[in-house]
């Protein structure tokens, strides 16, 4: 992995591009804090394209003032070590806030200033109830990186659906010229418990509980395999399972892949089955597709 210094990225990175006429460059923006789960989104890149690079940057447009933006762990040398190991050359892009930002970034809305990129509709459901600045947030700093690394193929993670949704439709709405892969989402081998930068805050006990929703997520999917297509029951799977360790769902919501409409039942295009727990002060997401091939 290279690391660049920022205000020379963007010679040092698009020059080249140039060069690289009938190669495609495969992008993967994270926070850091890297897991198994990133790394597989790198390994796809590295599979399907010529250059990766990959992002590391901790987005405050999509904290809001009582979430984990100082807390959010940073682990820049390790994330760097743990890319290295993966063998492949690759360029590595992690700006400080001011380069993102140049007119500053508060998580208070009513303080920032510049530009900012909405996709309404889709930004206020499910995830959107409780963090209704979050897809702003992401879809603005998402547009700039694509900006600024101008990839072909950029991918996301299943584990965050609706983020998937809500930037494919910003890709098609804002005409940007790439495409957008989703990788299956990367689960704890033993637990099924989905990999994420935030299960550091859980304690043992709730890592234990934890699990407990994806129970209900396999059950839900076992039962749409024996032909239980309603809504019912496999929101009730997974609410039957989660209660059986005490979880404080937030919501769980069975929705169109075409806009996160709730829908009654799994459809020809399939659907998400999806939802949000907290555990203390950790908020958790997780989900399955239904129906789809
Ligand atoms: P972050 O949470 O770091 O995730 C970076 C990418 O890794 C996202 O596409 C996410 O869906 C994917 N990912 C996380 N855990 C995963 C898992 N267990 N299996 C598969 N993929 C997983 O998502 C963000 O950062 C930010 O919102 C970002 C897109 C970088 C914008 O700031």
């Amino acid at each position: 992995a290279v690391s660049f210094d920022p205000s020379e990225w963007t010679l040092r990175w698009r020059d080249p591009m140039k060069l690289r006429i009938g190669k495609a460059v495969g992008f993967v923006p994270t926070m850091g804090a890297l897991h198994a789960g990133h790394l597989n989104l790198v390994a796809a890149a590295a599979e399907q394209t010529e250059s990766v690079v990959v992002s590391i940057f901790v987005n405050p447009a999509q904290f809001a003032p009582h979430e984990d933006l100082d807390q959010y762990p940073r682990t820049l040398g390790d994330d760097v070590r743990k890319l290295s190991e993966l063998g492949r050359p690759m360029a590595v892009f992690a700006p400080p806030v001011s380069e993102m930002y140049p007119r500053g970034i508060s998580t208070n809305i009513a303080e920032q200033r510049g530009t900012f990129v909405e996709v309404r509709g889709m930004s206020e459901m499910l995830e959107g109830g409780t963090r209704p600045h979050f897809f702003r947030g992401v879809a603005t700093v998402v547009a700039k990186l694509f900006h600024i690394t101008m990839p072909d193929i950029a991918f996301f993670g299943q584990k965050d659906i609706q983020q998937c949704c809500v930037l494919r439709a910003m890709v098609q709405d804002l005409h940007f010229p790439l495409k957008i892969k989703v990788v299956p989402t990367v689960r704890d081998p033993h637990t099924g418990l989905a990999l994420s930068s935030r299960n550091v805050y859980l304690t043992n006990e709730q890592r234990a509980r934890a699990p407990a929703f994806y129970r209900g997520l396999c059950r839900a999917r076992d039962l749409f395999a024996s032909g239980a297509v309603a809504r019912d029951e496999p929101l009730a799977a997974v609410r039957d399972e989660a209660a059986k360790e005490q979880l404080d769902i937030e919501y769980v919501c069975l929705s169109s892949p075409d806009d996160l409409g709730e829908v009654q039942e799994v459809g020809s295009s399939g659907a998400i089955l999806s939802g949000a727990w907290r555990m203390g002060a950790t908020r958790l997401i997780d989900n399955i597709l239904l129906g789809f091939e």
